[in-house]
C-alpha cells in the first residue's frame, strides 16, 4: 500500500509531525539523511500506526501515492534548496512539496515562483507550537500554491490544534510566501510578548516583592484578560529552584538568543515603512542583552544604590497588569498593521480574522485575547488598525492610567523597559492629530531645500522658504 505523505527531516519537529500524521490514520514515509534519526522515530511508532522507513529519496518517491505529497521539516536556509534540487528529478508534474520549517518568506516566494514554472506545487507552511504542538496539534499557517491546498488540507487540518470552541487552527493564508510571512509575524509577536513579560518581571523585582508573590501574580494574571501560554509558563518557570534553593532563572545567563525570525519581522517593517516599534524594541533588547560583557563593565561605572520602593505594591501590580495588557494590544495592532501593508505590497489577500483564529490554539502566542481580534475583524473586515476598533479603543482607555504609572515607575526604578514605554509613545503618537513632524519638515527644508506642504493649501502644492534670507516663502513646482 502506498503512503499518503512523506516527511523529510526527522529532528524533533519533523519526527513529531510524522507521528502526529500517523496518529490520524495517514500512512507516512519517513526519511532522514542520517539513518539514526529514522531509527529513533521508528522506536516511537505504535502497532496501530502505519509508517514506511526509507534510505533514499528515490525509495521515498516510489513509496508515495500520486500526486506525491512531501513534507520537508528541515533547518531553514540552504538545506531546503538542496533537498528540493535532489527531489526534482524524481518528481512528476502536480506533485506537492511542503516546507514546514521557519523559512524566510522571500525564500518561499522565490521557491514558489521557480517550482510553479515546472508544475511542482510548492507550499510554504508556518508551523508553531514547539515539540508538543508538532506532536499533538500545532497551529499551521499554509501558503504557497493554492492548487495544492485541497490536496493537503485533510491531512494538515487533521493534525492541527483546535480552539476551545472547536475551530481548526489551520486555514489557507495566501499565495506565495504568505504562510511564512504570517508565521514570521507570529514569531515577532512572540518576541514582543516575551519581552513585555520579562520587563514586567524586572519591574516587580525592583519593587522587592517576595519571589513567591511574583510567581503567584503571573499565575493570577493567567486567570484573567492576560490568559496566555507565555504567562502560564512564566508562572511555572518562576517557581523552579536550583539545589541551593535559589530560583533556577537566576542561574541562567541573561543573554537572549534568537534564530532570526524576530529580526526578519523588524527588517521587513523598515522596508514596508510600518511603525513596528514594539517588536523591533524586543529584537534590540535581545541584542542589548547579548552584549553582556560590555554591560557588566558599564554597570561597574554607574554608582547607584539598588532601587528601593516605598509605595503601594498592590497598586503597582494592578497598574502593571493594565500596562502589560495595553502594551500587548499595541504590539498586536502593529503586527496586524504590518500584515495589512505587506498584503498590499506583496499582492496577498489576507483574512485577518482567520489569522487571529489560527493563533487561538497550538502556537506559542495562543491566548484568550485573540478572540477579541477575531471579533474586531468580524465587525469590520477592512479595519485599518485594531486601535480604531471600539473594543480595543475603550480597553486601552481604561488601562491608560495604570500603563502610564508603570512606565513612570520603571523610569524611576531605572528598570529598562523599552517595549512597554515605546508602546506608550506609539499610542500617544497614533492618537495625536498633530505631531511635531512639521518642525522636521522645516529643518529639512532649511538645510536641504527639501520643500514642504502647507496645512492650509491643497496637498499637491509644494513650498520652500528662503530661511537664511528674507524668510520669504515661494511655491515651487513639484
Ligand atoms: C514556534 C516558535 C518557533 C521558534 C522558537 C525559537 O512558533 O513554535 O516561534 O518557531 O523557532 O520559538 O525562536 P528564537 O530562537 O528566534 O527565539
Amino acid at each position: 500500500m502506498a503512503s499518503d505523505i512523506a516527511v523529510i527531516g526527522l529532528g524533533v519537529m519533523g519526527r513529531n509531525i510524522a507521528l502526529n500524521l500517523a496518529d490520524h490514520g495517514f500512512q507516512v514515509t519517513l526519511y532522514n539523511r542520517s539513518w539514526q534519526k529514522t531509527q529513533d522515530t521508528l522506536q516511537r511508532v505504535t502497532a496501530e500506526q502505519r509508517v514506511v522507513a526509507v534510505k533514499t529519496l528515490a525509495q521515498l518517491c516510489d513509496s508515495l501515492n500520486s500526486p506525491r505529497i512531501i513534507f520537508l521539516m528541515l533547518t531553514a536556509g540552504p538545506a531546503v534548496d538542496a533537498v528540493i534540487e535532489e527531489l526534482l528529478p524524481l518528481l512528476d508534474k502536480g506533485d506537492v512539496i511542503i516546507d514546514g520549517g521557519n523559512s524566510n518568506f522571500h525564500d518561499t516566494q522565490r521557491r514558489w515562483e521557480r517550482l510553479k514554472q515546472i508544475d511542482i506545487l510548492f507550499l510554504g507552511v508556518g508551523v508553531s507550537g514547539g515539540e508538543e504542538g508538532a506532536r499533538y496539534g500545532p497551529s499551521i499557517m499554509p501558503g504557497g500554491d493554492s492548487a495544492a491546498w485541497p490536496l493537503v488540507k485533510p491531512m494538515l487540518q487533521a493534525i492541527a490544534a483546535r480552539s476551545e470552541d472547536g475551530e481548526i487552527c489551520c486555514q489557507w493564508v495566501g499565495e506565495g510566501g504568505a504562510g511564512h510571512y504570517v508565521k514570521m509575524i507570529h514569531n515577532g509577536i512572540e518576541y514582543g510578548d516575551m519581552q513585555l513579560i520579562a520587563e514586567s518581571w524586572q519591574l516587580m523585582q525592583s519593587l522587592a516583592l517576595p519571589e513567591a508573590q511574583i510567581a503567584q501574580t503571573f499565575a493570577t494574571w493567567n486567570e484573567g484578560v492576560l490568559q496566555s501560554y507565555l504567562i502560564e509558563i512564566t508562572a511555572e518557570i518562576l517557581q523552579v529552584k536550583d539545589s541551593d534553593g535559589r530560583l533556577r532563572v537566576h542561574s541562567i545567563l541573561d543573554s537572549a538568543g534568537q534564530k532570526g525570525t524576530g529580526r526578519w519581522t523588524a527588517i521587513d517593517s523598515l522596508q514596508l515603512g510600518a511603525p513596528l516599534t514594539l517588536i523591533s524594541e524586543a529584537v534590540y533588547a535581545r541584542m542589548l542583552s547579548a552584549i553582556k560583557s560590555q554591560r557588566v563593565k558599564a554597570a561597574a561605572l554607574r554608582d547607584r544604590p539598588p532601587a528601593t520602593f516605598s509605595g503601594d505594591k498592590e497598586a503597582a501590580l494592578n497598574d502593571l497588569q493594565d500596562a502589560l495588557y495595553a502594551a500587548k494590544i499595541i504590539s498586536y495592532a502593529q503586527g496586524f498593521m504590518q500584515m495589512h501593508m505587506a498584503a498590499n505590497e506583496y499582492g496577498w489577500k489576507l483574512e485577518y480574522g482567520n489569522i487571529a483564529l489560527l493563533w487561538r490554539a497550538g502556537c506559542i502566542i495562543r491566548s484568550r485575547f485573540l478572540k477579541h481580534i477575531k471579533q474586531a475583524f468580524e465587525r469590520q473586515p477592512d479595519l485599518e488598525n485594531l486601535l480604531l476598533d471600539e473594543f480595543f479603543a475603550s480597553t486601552l482607555h481604561k488601562a491608560e492610567s495604570g500603563w502610564r504609572n508603570s512606565c513612570i515607575l520603571g523610569i524611576q526604578q531605572a528598570a529598562s523597559m523599552p517595549a512597554m514605554t515605546s508602546a506608550l509613545s506609539f499610542y500617544d503618537g497614533y492618537h495625536s492629530a498633530t505631531l511635531s513632524a512639521n518642525l522636521i519638515q522645516a529643518q529639512r527644508d532649511y538645510f536641504g531645500a527639501h520643500t514642504y506642504h502647507r496645512v492650509d493649501k491643497p496637498e499637491k502644492m509644494v513650498f520652500h522658504t528662503h530661511w537664511l534670507e528674507s524668510a520669504e516663502e515661494e511655491q515651487v513646482d513639484d
